[in-house]
């Protein structure tokens, strides 16, 4: 089968193509690139930059992201695998990723994030309350970056009037393609912004502790020692990148699912105990997260020989649409029995922030159509995805 990217001949007898994951397109562009790629090989090498491989064999992304031993997280970024930055937990590996978990782990357990449900669904009502007599908006602006964003910013103890700074951030740091940053220049300007707004932080609560995730973890001990500040850090602005673009996106795909395909949005609203499995259907058919590795040794997957230091890209889309694992795999079901989904990754650095995540995104879709059930995709828009999640660039829906 080929694919309509053409491949630049081989590398080291695998196909190689100019492939750049981050680079924008029409919506479910890259879903669709995926489902190609994935039907045409197991895996192939992309030449973008110093170039790495990329798996496309549903089951091998799934084994490799549980054999940590073989594919590290000392670097998950496709184009840098020597990076001289560190985000906690994500780029730890076992042993000491595993203390940071037991520690995170209270603070995201399903106790801790049902007990936030009450003010969760406030947020996402006020704000949804605030939009539906307007007859139409963009639901990413209007309402899907800024509710998880919210919320978000409250867990952290951030304080709520940089929303709108966050949001730029974001932006800058998730969301241009390759074309448009090719030397890293903005990604890397935006990143030391969040550097010093997050010093700033942890300095703010070393001088008075308050009640929030940041000033807990200052109490954490490792291995009998204080978190530092530059862990402090590390820890600071992974939250940023894997709690402030995912929820957004998500709810993003899910309300264009549903504005695209009226009988399912009928059902819902007139069952509404549908909704939780057709959120796990839209995370797992729209699936956005694509997870890199640094081989610690020689290794062969997909068909590609990995040198130990190479970097291996972990699509979740392949295995999530896996015809050999979901029967109509692209088929948003809410009657689906399957629901072995790894729309939040697999192994030792699945989500930390799961629980969350579907609490948010089931109260967005349930009190979105307590009050708008009936809407459509506004006339006219050429609807884009883009950043390297493939979110939705912008969303009008008109009721
Ligand atoms: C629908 C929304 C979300 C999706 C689809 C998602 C997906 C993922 C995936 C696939 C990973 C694994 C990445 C890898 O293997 O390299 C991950 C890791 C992580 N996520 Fe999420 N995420 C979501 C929301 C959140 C939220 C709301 C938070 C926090 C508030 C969060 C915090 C984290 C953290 C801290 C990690 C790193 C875990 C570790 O390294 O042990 N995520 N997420």
């Amino acid at each position: 089968m080929s694919t309509t990217l053409e491949p630049e001949g081989t590398h080291e007898g695998v196909p190689a193509y100019h492939f750049d994951n981050r680079l924008g397109g029409p919506v479910l562009s890259h879903q669709h690139r995926w489902d190609e790629m994935a039907g045409a090989h197991s895996g192939f090498r992309s030449t973008i930059a110093r170039g790495f491989w990329v798996v496309t064999d549903g089951a091998a992304v799934q084994e490799a992201l549980q054999d940590w031993r073989t594919f590290s997280n000392t670097s998950v970024t496709a184009l840098e695998p020597n990076p001289r930055f560190l985000w906690i937990p994500e780029m730890l590996d076992p042993p000491l990723h595993s203390k940071w978990r037991r520690l995170l782990g209270k603070d995201f357990s399903p106790n801790a994030v049902a007990a936030r449900e009450q003010e969760v669904r406030k947020v996402a009502a006020d704000m949804i309350d605030r939009v539906k007599d307007s007859g139409g908006v963009d639901v990413l602006d209007e309402f899907a970056r800024r509710f998880p964003t919210l919320i978000f910013m409250r867990l952290m103890g951030l304080p709520e009037d940089d929303l709108a700074t966050f949001l730029e951030w974001v932006h800058e740091l998730l969301h241009l393609s390759y074309g448009e940053d090719p030397d890293g220049a903005r990604q890397m300007a935006a990143m030391n912004a969040v550097s010093d707004y997050f010093e700033e932080q942890i300095a703010l609560r070393r001088q008075a502790p308050r009640d929030d995730l940041l000033s807990r973890a200052m109490t954490w001990r490792i291995d009998g020692e204080l978190i530092d500040d530059r862990d402090m850090h590390a820890f600071c602005v992974l939250m940023f990148q894997a709690g402030f673009d995912t929820v957004p996106i998500s709810i993003g795909w899910a309300l264009y699912h549903f504005a695209t395909h009226p009988e399912l949005r009928e059902a819902i609203v007139a069952d509404p105990s549908l909704i939780a499995t057709s959120v796990e259907e839209t995370l797992r058919v729209y699936s956005f997260v694509v997870p890199a590795r640094k081989a610690a040794k020689d290794v062969e997957i997909g068909g590609c020989p990995v040198k130990a230091g190479e970097m291996v890209m972990l699509p979740l889309a392949v295995t999530n649409r896996d015809p050999e694992r979901f029967e109509n795999p692209l088929e948003v079901d809410p009657h689906r029995e399957t629901t072995n989904h790894i729309a939040f990754g697999s192994g030792p650095h699945r989500c930390l922030g799961s629980h969350l995540a579907r609490l948010e995104l089931n109260v967005a879709v349930e009190e979105w159509h307590k009050r708008i059930p009936d809407y459509r995709l506004a006339p006219g828009q050429d609807l884009e995805q883009h950043g390297n999640m493939y979110g939705i660039k912008s969303l009008r829906l008109e009721w």
